[in-house]
């Protein structure tokens, strides 16, 4: 798997540093985009940051968690080609990959302790796309948006 990258603000940063040595521990390359501490920053900056990574191929997948996970969902879907699916249980992360090829999970650090957390970013990464009839809805989504 191509690498993946975090990013959250101050409200996710305690959770993004449990995801990323989660991650690392699973022998993924991570890339952090920040933030760097629990100091107040704003969501769409690192949000962006991480989606950018992706656009420009440096990384396959991301992660971004703020408070919420709301404002970086709002962020992160704005991009053409991205993905972005909100998580608080590992049924819906399970389906984002299934069927919405989702390449950005996203998760509420406010919201979700750390362990359900790990389960979600476990089965977000061990289940594939189903593809047939998904993969038609999904280009269906480029397609309108870019009239
Ligand atoms: C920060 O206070 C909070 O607004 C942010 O983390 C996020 O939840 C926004 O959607």
């Amino acid at each position: 798997m191509g690498k993946i990258v975090i990013a959250s603000d101050h409200a996710g940063f305690y959770l993004k540093e449990k995801v990323k040595e989660f991650l690392q521990k699973e022998n993924h390359k991570v890339i952090d985009v920040g933030c760097f501490s629990a100091e107040s920053v704003d969501y769409p900056e690192y949000g962006a940051k991480a989606i950018e990574k992706i656009l420009n191929k440096e990384a396959e997948y991301g992660i971004l968690i703020c408070g919420t996970g709301i404002g970086m969902s709002i962020v992160a879907n704005r991009f053409p080609g991205i993905r972005a699916a909100l998580c608080h249980e590992p049924f819906s992360a399970k389906m984002s990959r299934l069927h919405n090829n989702a390449n950005v999970l996203v998760l509420g650090g406010r919201i979700i302790g750390e362990g359900i957390a790990l389960e979600i970013v476990k089965t977000f990464f061990e289940t594939p796309f189903e593809g047939g009839r998904h993969e038609r809805r999904i280009n269906l989504i480029e397609d309108i948006t870019k009239k």
